[in-house]
C-alpha cells in the first residue's frame, strides 16, 4: 500500500500488542521501536525528528530528547506516573501529555497489599526456608510473623491507588486507616473511617506506613532519617510509588539499626535495583521489580488506553490529560 503522506507520524518506543499497533496504524504512520538500544538509537532519533506523536513507557523524556522532536504535538505515556517527563518544556511548547489512570488502580493495590502480607507474615523468607530443606520440626517463635488484621495502616497519599489499598485494608482486614494527603478525601473518611493527620502523626501511630503518592519536587526524599525515626520500631514500611520519594540510604540504615521492623518495596532509587544493594541481603525486606501494574490484563488495558489517548489527542479531542502547567517544576533527572 502506498504510504499516506497526509497521515500524522507517531513514534512508539515500547513493545505494543499487535492489535493495538494495528489500531494506531489505521490512524498514523507508525515508527515502531519495541526497544531502543544503541543499534536503534539513530533511527529512533531520526523518526522523532518528524513525529507529531510519541507513545511508550520507561524513557526519560527530558529537554534534550524533546528538543529533537520539533513537530511533537502529543505524548501518551503507558503509565499513571509521569515524573520522567519534562513538564515545563511540554507546557512551554504546547505539547499535550496523557497518562493511564484508573485502569491500573486495582492491580496495583493488589500488589501493594501482597507486600504488606508478605512482609508481615514473612512469606518469601519462610518459603525460601522451606525450599532450602530447613523445615524439620514444627515451627516456633523464630518463624512467627505479626498480624495484619486489625492493625493501623498509614497511607502517605490517598489518590485512586491509595484508596483502592485502603479499601482492601478496611473492608477486608479490619484495619484503621490514617492518611497524609495534600487535600482531604471525604469519601474515604465516610466509607472507610479514614482519618487525615499530619505526616508526623501518621508515622508515629501506624503499624504499616504505605507510600503511594506521586514523585514531584515536593515529595523527593519525603521519607528520610528523621521520618523513619518517628515510626514505631515494630512498623513495616511499604513503597509502591517511586523510589526517589525515599532516601534509600536512610531506609537501609533504619532497617540495619532496627529503627523499623521490615520493608516491602516495589520501587527503588535506581532501577533495576543493583544486585549488590544491601536491601537484597536483608531477610526482612521483600523487593519486587516495579511490578505494581504488571498483570496481563492490566498492562493490556494500559496500552489500549494510551493508544486511545494518543489518537484522541492528535484528533483534537484530548482525554486523560496531565496538567503540565500546574507543575511548578519537573523532577530533576536522577
Ligand atoms: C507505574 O509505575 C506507573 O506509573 O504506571
Amino acid at each position: 500500500m502506498p504510504e499516506n503522506t497526509h497521515m500524522k507520524k507517531v513514534v512508539v518506543h515500547s513493545a505494543l500488542p499487535e492489535p493495538l499497533l494495528q489500531q494506531l496504524r489505521q490512524h498514523f504512520e507508525v515508527a515502531y521501536f519495541p526497544q531502543i538500544d544503541e543499534t536503534h538509537r539513530a533511527a529512533f532519533l531520526h523518526a522523532l525528528g518528524e513525529a507529531q506523536g510519541l507513545l511508550g513507557t520507561g524513557l526519560t523524556v527530558d529537554r534534550s530528547l524533546l528538543a529533537a522532536a520539533p513537530a511533537l504535538k502529543a505524548v501518551a505515556t503507558i503509565t499513571v506516573g509521569y515524573d520522567n517527563y519534562d513538564l515545563p518544556y511540554l507546557n512551554e511548547h504546547g505539547i499535550l501529555l496523557t497518562n493511564t489512570p484508573d485502569v491500573l488502580s486495582e492491580a496495583t493495590a493488589d500488589l501493594v497489599f501482597s507486600l504488606m502480607l508478605a512482609t508481615a507474615r514473612r512469606v518469601v523468607e519462610l518459603a525460601d526456608w522451606v525450599r532450602a530443606g530447613e523445615w524439620r520440626a514444627n515451627i516456633g517463635p523464630a518463624q512467627y510473623g505479626v498480624n495484619v488484621y486489625g492493625k493501623t495502616l498509614g497511607m502517605l497519599g490517598l489518590g485512586r491507588i491509595g484508596q483502592a489499598i485502603a479499601r482492601r485494608a478496611r473492608l477486608g482486614f479490619g484495619m484503621n486507616i490514617l492518611y497524609y494527603n495534600r487535600s482531604p478525601v471525604p469519601a474515604a473518611e465516610t466509607t472507610l473511617q479514614a482519618r487525615r493527620l499530619p505526616l508526623e502523626e501518621v508515622l508515629a501511630q501506624s503499624d504499616f506506613v504505605c507510600v503511594i503518592l506521586p514523585l514531584t519536587p515536593s515529595t523527593v526524599h519525603l521519607m528520610g532519617a528523621r521520618e523513619f525515626s518517628l515510626m514505631k520500631r515494630s512498623a513495616i514500611f511499604i513503597n509502591g510509588a517511586r523510589g526517589r520519594i525515599v532516601d534509600e540510604a536512610a531506609l537501609i540504615d533504619a532497617l540495619r539499626k532496627d529503627i523499623i521492623h521490615a520493608a516491602g518495596l516495589d520501587v527503588f532509587e535506581q532501577e533495576p535495583l543493583p544486585v549488590d544493594s544491601p536491601l537484597l541481603a536483608m531477610k526482612n525486606v521483600v523487593a519486587l521489580p516495579h511490578a505494581g501494574s504488571a498483570t496481563h490484563e492490566t498492562r493490556y488495558a494500559m496500552a489500549q488506553l494510551a493508544v486511545e489517548n494518543l489518537i484522541a489527542a492528535l484528533e483534537g479531542r484530548p482525554q486523560n490529560l496531565v496538567p503540565t502547567s500546574t507543575a511548578s517544576a519537573a523532577v530533576k533527572p536522577h
